[in-house]
């Protein structure tokens, strides 16, 4: 059969360099966490961008701190479409006249899928699909798009390498395995250029801290930072590979403008590299947040089942996205931690805080 891999990535490729010269891009999910970091690194990278979201899961208000944090005169080089990608003209408005897209539109969480499976199929399979066939018909000329390590579901092996993976413990796996069978088929098919970043639980400013489905690192840093107490599901030994949002723009970029010639599909572990469990990650929290809120008491947390649908350990190789893309991540959990909690401060700040 024949290989569709990238190669390996040329030594003289500088992303910084290939940076320069100004491409049109789309990014789906713009409103969201990642969506809204591509968005604020491409317009000050001085690229032109073209982004979608319904606001699902998203919000204006990233919207508003990206053009805040850009200026007026980057934030002239984006057109901003509101627009769902299970309706097919949007996902074709999207993509007209654009050369690369990072696709991140999805309804994220596990949970989620669990309780409402048809609402994360129709957007993260459907949907998915739409912008596939969108982005075919513009003839773009790559479709970046956002995978997951919930992918390796429960196959055992640590560290996670690409090649192998177990059945899935979730509809949100299955639709972001189906994800990638379809980029997959879409360069066998139409000769595309499609590449999948498996996405191990990231973490950074903008990710929403508030709702159900809030991920671990904003729920808790939020939880702290009002003195209320925190839960682990489980004894707090589960452990995770967390990545900062820095790490996965570089990734995407990497993705989007490595070089390639003619059709091509390739999946790409995004992680940091480095295993620590939820009762580290409790501790390296509080001791962040006690660095800027004075005299901050971090309460224990309260132990309760479980979770359905979670793995117990994760861990990435990313060799392979080292070695093809050049991925060289530039934060690890502590500094990308230091990096974020103001910003999780200031939410309490504007929020205020609640009498205990
Ligand atoms: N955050 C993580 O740890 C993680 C891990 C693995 C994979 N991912 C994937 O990365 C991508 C981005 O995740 P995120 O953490 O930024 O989540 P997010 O919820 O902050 O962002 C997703 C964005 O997509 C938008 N969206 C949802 N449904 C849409 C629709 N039908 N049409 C248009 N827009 C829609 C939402 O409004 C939101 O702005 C998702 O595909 C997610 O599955 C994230």
């Amino acid at each position: 059969m024949r290989e569709f891999a990238l190669p390996e990535i040329p030594p003289a490729f500088e992303l910084r360099e290939s940076l320069a010269s100004p491409r049109r891009w789309l990014i789906t999910g713009s409103a969201g966490f990642i969506g809204s970091h591509l968005l604020e690194h491409l317009l000050r990278a001085g690229q032109e961008v073209v982004s979608l979201d319904n606001f699902a899961t998203g919000y204006q208000r990233n919207l508003d701190e990206v053009h805040r944090i850009v200026g007026e005169s980057a934030w002239a080089r984006h057109r901003f479409i509101e627009g769902d990608i299970v309706d097919p003209q949007s996902c074709r408005d999207a993509c007209e006249g654009v050369d690369i897209v990072l696709h991140q539109a999805a309804l994220g969480s596990v949970p989620r899928s669990i309780e409402d499976p048809l609402r994360t199929h129709a957007v993260n399979a459907t949907g998915f699909l739409n912008m596939l066939v969108a982005a075919r018909d513009a003839r773009c000329a790559r479709f970046v798009f956002a995978a997951s390590s919930s992918t390796y579901g429960d196959h055992p092996g640590l560290p996670k390498v690409e090649d192998r993976i177990g059945n899935p413990l979730s509809p949100y796996a299955v639709t972001k395995y189906l994800d990638e069978l379809y980029a997959g088929v879409f360069t066998r098919t139409y000769r595309m250029q499609t590449v999948g970043l498996r996405y191990f639980n990231v973490f950074g400013p903008r990710q929403d801290p508030n709702g159900a489905y809030a991920a671990v690192i904003p729920n808790w840093a939020s939880r702290i930072a009002r003195g209320e107490s925190c839960f682990i599901n489980g004894d707090g030994d589960t452990t995770r590979d967390f990545c900062y949002v820095t790490n996965v723009v570089q990734a995407n970029l990497r993705a989007a403008l490595v070089p390639a010639e003619g059709e091509c599909h390739d999946l790409f572990n995004i992680a940091f590299g480095e295993q620590i469990t939820l009762n580290q990650l409790h501790a390296l929290l509080g001791h962040e947040l006690q660095g800027l809120i004075p005299g901050l008491a971090v309460l224990p947390p309260q132990y309760r089942d479980f979770r359905k649908g979670d793995v117990r350990h994760s861990l990435a190789d990313i060799t392979k996205a080292r070695k093809r893309l050049g991925y060289a991540p530039t934060h690890s959990v502590r500094q990308g931690l230091h990096e974020s909690m103001p910003w999780y401060v200031q939410q309490r700040d504007a929020q205020g805080v609640p009498e205990h």
